[in-house]
């Protein structure tokens, strides 16, 4: 780390996608409250997911990581965290049980509001309004009260990220995820062939934990039957709002940024010399780094080492997002590139972001099938290379949408105007995402098979 590092010298560097406020006193008095209110994780937390993700790295678990692509303020709502949670928790059930592999569950929550957008304003009827750029920066509405930054979003978007994070805890750790509840996790609108998968592997873990009950062993004396780990992230893009929420741990006298467990990087904000990758250097967070099909190898390598000098396994994820297209002639090269040069890192895959296409209809989609297909490259080049595959990350929500087309429920174009709601990318909804773990399951299980085996020889 750069000794002369403080939560501000970002201050000094460019800095892309972050708005201008018209009122610098609001902004600066705003902040200065920020800095007072609790922190909304503990450092120690932040220590547990890294230590998870260091076993990631060596093979041992698998990193799920999904939710929305933007919360907003209208649609904060407890079922609706209730109902991301549950699809997490199925998911991460499907994975467990197909391929014996613990999974580490982190949430795109409790604080993903900020987004960069491709254009730094919009024109409607020769009107120019700055974009829209997530509810803590300004409102989706298009008129120029709403488009302009307001810095009391930031104190409404950090009083819903406790209060979702509040809920979330609870759901976590007092019975709602007790696996002899897992009946009770199903969302009624799931189509009927992933319910029915869903059920009999239910029911199959019902099985056990009576057998496992018979031997003494259950809820009551396991931690882990009765309550589940629940770790939350979200893009580190707003850095006036990250610096206000960076203390130093008294635990161990290190810098932490408070506002998520996790913190990543965005594909448009990754420059060597810019703010952002300043700004995560000083920070002992688990980090993860987007990386696009635009990503240049060696750019990568002096990225990894700016943010991770001890080469600490646990501490950085590459999240890849290359589209289904791309990636089998962009991938392998950066995976051989980072083994080749000893690099500690998680590889996640995110087959959402490269995969994003604009339908007949008009609407911004993505096909399950790209999705599908990503994914699954996505394991054979790992399997290929000998590096593995160590997670996913997600745009989904528990809500029943159609912002995605294909799966099982066969949403097509014509569809997809029936019930779209995200703030800004296509989301999965419920029954897409419980069919993807499915087929990941397969894979892992593959995976975790083979990989028994050639340790075994
Ligand atoms: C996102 O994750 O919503 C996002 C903007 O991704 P990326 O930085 O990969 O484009
Ligand atoms: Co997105």
């Amino acid at each position: 780390m750069n000794d002369k590092w403080t939560p501000d010298s970002w201050r000094s560097k460019k800095g892309k996608h972050m708005p201008t406020y018209a009122n610098e006193l609001e902004l600066k008095n705003t902040l200065n409250t920020i800095r007072e209110f609790p922190p909304l994780v503990f450092a120690g937390e932040a220590r547990s997911l890294k230590a998870k993700l260091k076993e990631v790295s060596e093979g041992k678990a698998f990193l799920l990581q999904g939710g929305d692509c933007a919360e907003s303020f209208a649609d904060f709502h407890p079922d609706n965290i209730r109902d991301s949670f549950k699809v997490i928790l199925q998911m991460a059930v499907v994975l467990t049980f197909g391929s014996s592999c613990p999974v580490v569950k982190v949430g795109r929550i409790a604080g993903q509001f900020a987004k960069p957008r491709s254009k730094d304003t919009e024109i409607i009827d020769e009107i120019e309004l700055e974009s829209y750029k997530g509810d803590i920066i300004n409102g989706i509405d298009f008129n120029e009260k709403s488009r302009k930054p307001d810095p009391e979003r930031l104190i409404k978007a950090y009083n819903q990220s406790a209060a979702t994070l509040n809920l979330i805890r609870a759901f976590s750790q007092g019975g709602f995820a007790n696996l002899n509840k897992i009946h009770q996790w199903n969302l009624n609108f799931v189509e009927e062939d992933n319910a029915k998968k869903f059920k009999e592997i239910s029911s199959r873990i019902d099985e056990c934990l009576a057998f496992m009950n018979a031997c003494g062993i259950n809820e009551k004396n396991v931690r882990q039957l009765y309550e589940t780990e629940f770790f939350t992230s979200h893009e580190a893009l707003l850095l006036d709002y990250e610096e206000a929420l960076t203390r130093i741990d008294s635990t161990s006298g290190k810098w932490y940024d408070v506002s998520a467990h996790m913190l990543w990087v965005g594909d448009r904000t990754r420059q060597i010399d810019g703010a952002h990758i300043e700004f995560l250097k000083g920070i002992e967070n688990p980090i993860g780094i987007k990386v696009g099909p635009s990503t240049d190898s060696d750019e990568l390598i002096k990225i990894l080492e700016a943010l991770n000098p001890k080469n600490e396994p646990g501490r950085i994820t590459l999240i890849c997002r290359m589209g289904a297209e791309k990636i089998n002639t962009i991938l392998p090269n950066i995976i051989n590139k980072v083994k080749k040069n000893g690099n500690q890192v998680v590889w996640a895959c995110d087959p959402m972001h490269g995969n994003t296409i604009k339908s007949n209809t008009g609407y911004k989609t993505r096909p399950l099938a790209n999705i599908f297909s990503e994914i699954q490259q996505f394991f054979n080049i790992h399997k290929s290379l000998g590096t593995y595959p160590g997670g996913v990350h997600l745009e989904m929500t528990g809500q029943d949408v159609t912002e995605c087309m294909g799966g099982l429920q066969e949403i097509t174009d014509e569809d997809l105007k029936n019930r779209y709601h995200t703030f800004c990318d296509p989301r999965l909804n419920a029954s897409q995402s419980l069919e993807l773990a499915f087929l990941i399951s397969d894979f892992l299980k593959d995976e975790k098979f083979l990989s028994a085996k050639s340790s075994s020889l």
